[in-house]
């Protein structure tokens, strides 16, 4: 059987990902083929827990180098568990985000670098690769102003505690932002950035784009 395909979202918190992966997801089901849709951390019952313990506030001391040793613990769980069965199934998967957050958050935001991320990532991940990576990378600007936004909405909110990343300063979203456009650079056939102040319609409608183009590449439909 013909090997599935492996689509990625990425961007900085507040970016839209999670509703545009859902949007994808109908439009694919529209079209047939029914995605298996995960995310990181977490997607499976031990990564849920791996991400309770990185996201929650009271993880304040947790080193950076402890942060990214869990972040691949669970990728390799989630690459075991669902990703490889679902690629070699020939199943198409979206993840909401892989191993270019750990490169743009700890190898950028918490300024561990890329290259110990990436050597992570051969070791740990056996180097696997998305097809398409779709960042969703509105300005620097806009993005900032969003990070904030959801600062003051996680001190205002009780319940599940997931805002240990989201109550960062400007500094680190800004060199999260920069790494991102960096791996962009680097990678420009596998990571489509989608770029602007784009309403979520044309945020969509690029995607679609994008996924329609690598999906008849691969000969999927
Ligand atoms: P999540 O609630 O999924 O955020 P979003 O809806 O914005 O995707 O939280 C995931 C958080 O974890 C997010 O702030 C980015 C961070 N993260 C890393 O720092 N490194 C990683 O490798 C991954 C996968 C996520």
């Amino acid at each position: 059987m013909a090997r599935g395909l492996f689509i990625t979202l990425e961007g900085l918190d507040g970016s839209g990902k999670t509703t545009q992966l859902k949007r994808l997801a109908a439009w694919m089901q529209k079209r047939g083929s029914a995605p298996v849709i995960t995310r990181q951390p977490g997607g499976t019952a031990t990564g849920d827990r791996i991400r309770e313990l990185l996201l929650d506030s009271r993880s304040a001391g947790l080193a950076p180098m402890a942060e990214m040793a869990l972040m691949f613990a669970d990728r390799a769980q989630a690459i075991a568990e669902v990703i490889e069965p679902a690629l070699a199934g020939g199943k198409i998967v979206l993840c909401d985000r892989f191993t270019d957050s750990t490169e743009a958050y700890q190898g950028g935001g918490r300024e561990i670098g890329s290259d110990t991320v990436l050597e992570l990532h051969r070791l740990i991940c056996g180097d696997l690769q998305p097809d398409l990576t779709l960042l969703l990378l509105p300005s620097l600007e806009i993005s900032l102003s969003r990070a904030r936004r959801r600062n003051d909405r996680d001190t205002a909110r009780s319940g599940k505690d997931e805002g240990r990343f989201e109550q960062e300063q400007d500094e680190f979203h800004r060199r999260v932002w920069e790494k991102y456009r960096e791996i962009a650079a680097r990678e420009p056939d596998r990571v489509v950035t989608i770029e602007g102040d784009l309403n979520i319609d044309e945020v969509h409608e690029q995607i679609v784009e994008a996924v329609a183009m690598r999906l008849s590449e691969a000969h999927v439909v």
